[in-house]
């Protein structure tokens, strides 16, 4: 894949003076169980960053957003973030009670250089989702530099992503730089053939980038319950099968479009199904993509899985999103496996994004077996869809 330029300044411009105080923008938006943080790869993802800033003894101030809270809920609070960070960095990290106010700015004012406050959830202020100016100057006055690492968040025009540049000299940090050369180097330079598997559940998720990457890819692999609104439109029997209604004309609408498209559409060629939603249900294999009735396909058959494979196999780019069957119950784990084992030994450049397989990754054990992993969900959706991230194009030009 050839590099992309990327228009906006990046830490590396910016001067940090040693006790300056810096305000940055992450996406600790992360699963927590029993007050604990569950999955730390966010957390994990910003490290470089705030290792950086440390080291030259800018004085932190880190605000992210948690879950979607109404209003200041304290299941929602980022103190388990800031412990499991304190856990990463060994100390120096403080938990502020508020997002911004009087006890907050006496927080920052008391950090020695080096050290790092968190905010409290930006989500707990009203004004975060609304972009309000007032709370926007508010975040800004914590800080005389703007870091935007935060792409998970980058597809949000909220208070903390884009308000608080219009204050500040404003730039992107490392994490959020590669996920957006990365991520349109996919799209606008990559490495031939390009193929784009994607899965899950609902067509009208994926509608967008379906329809980008006909124009696009070289080839778009479709597996997970998704391809049943395909085989629907096809006229095939789909049993007892998640068929997403509405998902049924898109999936019509884009055979047609692959039908004079250099794309070629690879759909399963068969099928595990079973005769409930059950690890312990009775199972088989078709030799073609039809499930009779009283039956629910529930993962691509072995046939499909060779061809996937071997695609990928094949391929200067591969981007993949979404499992291809019901990972989550272990006898419909092999064909999102196998794209996962696929993607791990592909030569070319491989890309994934979206927490589903993400998460397969992880516990297939291949996650560091991918040349990128994206942290974002929706905002790498978007880019790919080829929308503005308005995160991005808040900050200061290059
Ligand atoms: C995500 O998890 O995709 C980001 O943190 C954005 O979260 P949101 O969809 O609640 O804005």
């Amino acid at each position: 894949m050839k590099t992309v330029t990327f228009a906006k300044r990046t830490l590396r411009d910016a001067s940090v003076d040693p006790g300056q105080p810096v305000l940055v923008r992450v996406d600790f938006n992360v699963p927590l169980d029993g007050g604990r943080v569950a999955d730390d790869t966010r957390i994990r993802a910003a490290l470089p960053t705030i290792d950086w800033l440390r080291e030259r003894g800018a004085r932190l101030v880190l605000c992210s957003h948690l879950g979607r809270p109404n209003g200041r809920d304290p299941s929602t609070s980022l103190a388990p973030v800031s412990d499991a960070l304190r856990g990463l960095v060994g100390g120096g990290v403080y938990q502020a009670p508020e997002v911004i106010g009087p006890e907050v700015r006496r927080g920052v004012g008391r950090l020695e250089a080096g050290e790092t406050l968190v905010l409290e959830n930006t989500r707990w202020e009203p004004g975060e989702a609304k972009n309000d100016p007032a709370l926007a100057r508010e975040l800004a006055g914590l800080g005389e530099l703007f870091v935007n690492d935060a792409f998970g968040a980058a597809h949000r025009a909220h208070a903390s992503t884009v308000g608080v540049a219009e204050h500040l000299p404003s730039v992107a940090g490392p994490l959020l730089e590669r996920e957006v050369r990365t991520l349109r180097g996919v799209v606008d330079a990559p490495g031939r053939p390009l193929v784009v598997v994607l899965g899950g559940a609902k067509v009208t998720d994926k509608i967008e980038l379906i329809d980008r990457f006909l124009d696009l890819a070289d080839a778009l692999l479709i597996g997970g319950a998704m391809c049943f609104s395909f085989f629907r439109a096809l006229g095939r029997s789909t049993g007892d099968s998640l068929v997403e209604a509405e998902g049924v004309d898109l999936a019509r609408r884009a055979i047609l479009k692959a039908e004079d498209s250099r794309c070629r559409l690879l759909l399963p060629v068969d099928l595990v199904i079973a005769d409930r939603f059950d690890a312990a249900a009775e199972l088989r294999v078709t030799d073609e993509p039809v499930v009779p009735p009283g039956w629910m396909g529930l993962d691509i058959g072995p046939r499909s899985r060779r061809a996937f494979a071997d695609e990928i196999a094949a391929a200067g780019t591969v981007f993949w999103n979404g499992p291809m069957g019901a990972f989550e119950l272990a006898p419909f784990a092999a064909g999102t496996r196998a794209v996962a084992e696929a993607v791990a030994e592909a030569p070319g450049t491989t890309v994934v994004g979206g927490g589903d397989s993400a998460a397969a990754l992880e516990q297939f054990g291949l996650a560091d077996r991918v040349t990128h992993l994206s942290t974002g969900g929706g905002a790498a959706l978007e880019l790919l869809e080829g929308k503005t991230l308005p995160g991005v194009e808040a900050l200061d030009d290059a």
